[in-house]
């Protein structure tokens, strides 16, 4: 079904397009009875995901510049994605019988002269990383080989390394961009400039990143060092003492810590599990893992160590995700919620959030894969670029942020989606109060976010900066067909108001 006339197959799914309206040549398009079509159109999570009519599967840039157009001029939703997909925002799932625009042809990653890096908007971690490894290079990266680069970057985009190199966003130098119309333009600090701010934190609502090119660093031989630890309940408190103990006296920024909350299925309880990642200094990795030993006897809040696992891993292997299995795992069901704090929430929530996350997976034990985050980076490499350097709103705030990712995979009657996000919401509120998050409001990272959240703790509250988005959606997007990802307003009545349930279906607007 490769290679099919334009006109003779948007027909079918299109009953006002006529044959003269069609553009010419070949594009690919394919309907659900492609082999390929399950393939291509999985998601990482099956929850209020986006639905797919057709998938339009360029190979080249004048093929995506055209098909654009096409869907464009007749009026015809689409979505930018690529097989198994990780956005989860549930908002993506208002976009239901839209066409996919599938960036898998679209997945290089060219290490350029300069050893800039230049990358396809379809690729993902996996394409990414071991080409920087090749070349002895490294730069901020997400923690996982299968997720995509845009769709992370164009949050801001979190790693490891963001203590070193900041957000991925950061190390941006210029983009290729295609807008609604399928119009290709360039951005950078140079052209369009408005557009290359906004793309840097607000960008999954502006436009199709055909390409991005990004600054890399050397890599001092490229190996950083792991530990996995695993400790008793009772460790809670002590573990929870020390980690904010190394936040407080200020984090090293070649340091990256995850307290995490996972399920043992077998024993049928939670499980405290911490990861250290220490880039290129073995010695100092260890130290800060040696202060999650076990305690001596007669210690307050004493820390019980039960498995701890550390090696040297090059940049290829700490991003291939192995330290948490199943990760990768597509058409499971998720549903997101976080919070952020400039250290570590108070322990007190913390060891509440423990209890709650055992009660809900205890009564739904389908949601055994649930998963719950605690990660903290040193904020000054981002915070000593300007404030509103990019769209990014949260620049040098947001030291820990807490990810609670409620997993199921069957459902029935919506029951274990109803606990789901019952739990995650009232985790979620309970560490984002003042007292608990010492933030007097919500700070959100967008890219894990829910849809309950205003749209100001994502993109921020100054006006100023609610203005330069929405005239930036009114300029690149004034039809708002990239609304699938907490989209900008096109006015400015449109800021500050959580998205009320029982939303129209759709938000964008009528051509
Ligand atoms: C397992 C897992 C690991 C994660 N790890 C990290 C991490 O390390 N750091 C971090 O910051 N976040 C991380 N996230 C969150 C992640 O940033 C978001 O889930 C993000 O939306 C994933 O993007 P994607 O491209 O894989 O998904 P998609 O569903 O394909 O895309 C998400 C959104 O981005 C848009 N988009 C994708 N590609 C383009 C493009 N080329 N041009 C324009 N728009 C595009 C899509 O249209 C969609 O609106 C992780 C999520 C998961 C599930
Ligand atoms: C990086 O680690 C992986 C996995 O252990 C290994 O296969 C690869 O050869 C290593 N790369 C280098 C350059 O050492
Ligand atoms: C964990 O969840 C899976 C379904 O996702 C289920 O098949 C399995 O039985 C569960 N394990 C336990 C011990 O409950
Ligand atoms: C495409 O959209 C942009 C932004 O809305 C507009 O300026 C431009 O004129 C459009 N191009 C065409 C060919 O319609």
């Amino acid at each position: 079904m490769r290679n099919i006339h334009t006109c003779m197959y948007l027909a079918i799914w299109i009953a006002q397009a006529t044959c003269d309206d069609a553009v010419d040549g070949k594009l690919s398009f394919y309907s659900s009875s492609w082999e390929g079509w399950n393939k291509n159109t999985a998601r990482w999570s099956a929850y209020e995901a986006p639905t797919f009519s057709a998938v339009f599967k360029p190979e080249t840039e004048g093929e995506l510049s055209q098909g654009m157009e096409y869907l464009a001029k007749h009026n015809i939703p689409y979505l930018a994605t690529k097989p198994g997909g990780h956005g989860n925002v549930p908002t993506l799932g208002h976009y239901q019988d839209v066409v996919q625009i599938n960036l898998d042809n679209f997945r290089h990653a060219i290490v350029n002269s300069d050893y800039s890096i230049t990358v396809g908007g379809g690729a993902k971690m996996e394409d990414l990383i071991p080409t920087l490894h090749k070349a002895g290079r490294e730069m901020t990266v997400g923690s996982f080989p299968c997720v995509g680069v845009h769709g992370v970057m164009l949050g801001g985009g979190m790693g490891r390394l963001m203590g070193r190199y900041g957000l991925i966003s950061d190390a941006l130098l210029h983009a290729k961009v295609a807008i609604w119309n399928g119009t290709i333009v360039e951005a950078s600090d140079k052209v369009n400039s408005d557009l290359f701010w906004g793309l840097r934190g607000a960008g999954h609502n502006l436009g199709v990143v055909i390409e991005s090119t990004y600054k890399t660093w050397p890599d001092e031989g490229g190996l950083h060092y792991n530990a996995d630890m695993v400790f008793t309940d009772d460790s809670l408190d002590g573990v929870v003492d020390t980690y904010r103990e190394i936040v407080k006296d200020s984090l090293d920024p070649s340091l990256f810590l995850i307290l995490g909350y996972m399920y043992d299925a077998e024993a049928k309880k939670p499980l405290l599990f911490m990861n250290i990642v220490y880039a290129h200094d073995e010695g100092k990795g260890r130290r800060v893992a040696a202060r999650f030993a076990s305690s001596p006897e007669g210690t307050a809040n004493p820390i019980v160590r039960i498995s701890f696992k550390e090696s040297n891993m090059n940049f290829s292997e700490l991003g291939s995700g192995k330290a948490v299995p199943g990760v990768c795992d597509v058409n499971l069901k998720n549903t997101l919620y976080t919070a952020s704090t400039p250290d570590l929430f108070e322990t007190a929530a913390m060891k509440a959030v423990y209890k709650s996350f055992g009660s809900f997976v205890c009564a739904h034990p389908g949601a055994n894969r649930s998963i719950l985050l605690f990660e903290a980076v040193d904020g000054k490499a981002m915070d000593a670029l300007p404030h509103d350097y990019s769209a990014y709103a949260h620049r040098g705030m947001m030291t820990t942020n807490a990810i609670i990712q409620a997993t199921w995979d069957e459902d029935f009657d919506g029951i274990v989606a109803e606990a789901a996000n019952a739990w995650g919401k009232e985790a979620r509120d309970l560490l984002a109060r003042p007292e608990v998050s010492g933030y007097d409001k919500l700070y959100a990272y967008v890219n894990y976010a829910n849809k309950d959240e205003p749209l100001a703790a994502l993109y921020g509250y100054e006006e100023k900066q609610q203005r330069r988005l929405t005239g930036l959606k009114r300029k690149y997007d004034p039809h708002g067909f990239f609304n699938a990802y907490r989209p900008l307003p096109l006015d400015m009545n449109g800021w500050g108001l959580p998205l009320a349930p029982g939303a129209p279906e759709s938000t964008r607007d009528e051509l």
